[in-house]
């Protein structure tokens, strides 16, 4: 499938005083990041505002925020590894623990590569204690490899939503009832990666990473958290103060442009739900039945 094209004007639209809020981090990478692993694949330009991840059939490599955040805005500018990259996925994700525990949360975009010339397709999933399989896969409407876009999460207590360039590509709703699918107990840092994942992510692991293309690098820039900081005092990170814009009643649903917004990336750019895999969930869970909409 060729890259969406048609585009509706109301993209175009933005919502003014909504989106002001978030700011973007002061300070050297140093003062709010860490390389998980193999720093010499980690490398920043040279007024260090460009971080640029790279992977080798040695490793790939890795950074996350040395705070913990609940609730907020996070975004973050991306360009993804160009050329042929089937095989390869870059990772921008949340997740209230440092490694893969059997009771962790987390929130995930995954970049799939591919081959030159195809799409790239953008995962998404949700993890709650340890449970995730809740996979949906979107085309993008622009070859993200060309230039950086921002790729954001909105996390409060009522909704979690992933934009891509300030569209919402996909909303994951909390229910007014106790539930066991929606994640807002736990504090997550902030990650980030490149590696080989050749024995699934292109075309079901047919495709493999061609290493003589390497290596591949993904660049990230305009990191921008305007959340609650786990180590503030109590009560900043509880879901009902008034002074958080995304914490107030406007950013618990979707405002009416977003919907359209919404509505055009359900019609055209979604290639999987799991909502809809009746082979793999005969009985769909119960998230799927909380509308997107309310
Ligand atoms: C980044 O680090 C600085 C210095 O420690 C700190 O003041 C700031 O709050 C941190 N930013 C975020 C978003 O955590
Ligand atoms: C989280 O999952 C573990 C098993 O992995 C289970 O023992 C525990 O009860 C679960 N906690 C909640 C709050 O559901
Ligand atoms: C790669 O391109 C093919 C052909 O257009 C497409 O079917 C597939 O969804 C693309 N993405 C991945 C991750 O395989």
């Amino acid at each position: 499938m060729a890259f969406v094209t048609n585009v509706p004007v109301f993209l175009a639209m933005f919502l003014a005083s909504f989106w002001t809020a978030a700011s973007e981090l002061k300070g050297s990478f140093d003062d709010n990041f860490s390389i998980m692993w193999a720093e010499d694949h980690f490398k920043t330009s040279e007024d260090g505002r460009i971080w640029h991840l790279s992977l080798d059939k040695e490793t790939g490599c890795g950074f996350q925020t040395k705070q913990r955040y609940r609730f907020g805005w996070f975004s973050m500018k991306v360009k993804l590894v160009g050329g042929d990259s089937a095989g390869v996925v870059t990772a921008y994700y949340m997740c209230s623990e440092n490694g893969a525990g059997p009771e962790r949360d987390e929130i995930d975009f995954e970049f799939l590569g591919n081959r030159s010339g195809q799409p790239y397709t953008i995962q998404t999933n949700v993890y709650k204690n340890g449970t995730g399989g809740r996979e949906m896969r979107h085309q993008l409407w622009f070859d993200p490899t060309e230039d950086y876009h921002s790729y954001s999460v909105l996390w409060n207590n009522h909704q979690l939503v992933f934009f891509v360039d300030r569209v919402p590509v996909r909303v994951y709703k909390n229910s007014d009832k106790a539930n066991h699918f929606f994640p807002n107990e736990k504090p997550m840092y902030l990650f980030s990666s490149i590696w080989n994942a050749d024995d699934w992510a292109t075309r079901g692991g047919l495709d493999k990473t061609d290493w003589k293309k390497a290596p591949f690098v993904s660049s990230y820039k305009d990191f921008s958290v305007d959340g609650c900081r786990w180590e503030d005092t109590y009560p900043a990170c509880v879901s009902t103060t008034t002074e958080n814009w995304w914490d107030q009643y406007d950013a618990w649903h979707l405002s009416e442009t977003q919907k359209k917004d919404y509505a055009w990336v359900e019609r055209n750019l979604v290639v999987y739900d799991y909502c809809k895999d009746s082979d793999r969930y005969p009985t769909p869970p119960a998230e799927c039945s909380v509308s997107p909409w309310s």
